[in-house]
């Protein structure tokens, strides 16, 4: 995992009063991560569409180790862990370019969210995609 990579995770960690991170650990290495956060939404089109819906986001695995089962491992852990909390649903943006992320939350069960499939400005796409956890 590149130090940008590291930084930018970093940085999201701290912006989240609310929030944790389920980390992938092989050896001494950190080959991936999720974080979730159960402070909801900063766009005030997905709060009033999914109020109080916690995210997941930041879902990175080192590309060596990719095709694995780490990130559906990954996000499955994540969900697991926003149920223990009592959360019975969970969001994820993700671009419309990144065909591989949409392919897997697809598989894993996740639903475009309806009014929101397509959000974004200046250059940017994407949309809502929602599952609900075990405990539901
Ligand atoms: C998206 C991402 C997290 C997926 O991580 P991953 O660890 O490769 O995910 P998985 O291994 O669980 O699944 C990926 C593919 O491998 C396949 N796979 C899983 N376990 C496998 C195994 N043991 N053997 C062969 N293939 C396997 C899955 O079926 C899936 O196939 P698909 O691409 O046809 O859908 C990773 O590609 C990544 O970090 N991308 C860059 C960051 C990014 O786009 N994040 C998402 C932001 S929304």
């Amino acid at each position: 995992m590149s130090l940008k990579d590291r930084a930018d995770f970093g940085a999201r960690l701290k912006d989240r009063e609310t929030g944790g991170a389920v980390i992938a650990v092989i050896g001494p290495r950190i080959v991936g991560y999720v974080i979730v956060s159960w402070s909801g939404a900063d766009e005030d089109q997905v709060r009033r569409l999914a109020p109080d819906v916690p995210l997941m986001f930041c879902l990175r695995v080192d590309e060596r180790y990719r095709c694995r089962g780490i990130g559906t491992r990954l996000v499955q852990r994540a969900e697991a862990l926003l149920a223990e909390r009592g959360f019975d649903r969970v969001l994820i943006g993700v671009d419309h370019a990144n065909e591989r992320a949409r392919r897997l939350y697809q598989a894993l069960g996740y639903r475009t969210v309806d009014g929101l499939g397509r959000l974004g400005a200046e250059g940017e796409s994407y949309e809502v995609m929602a599952r609900a956890t075990a405990r539901a």
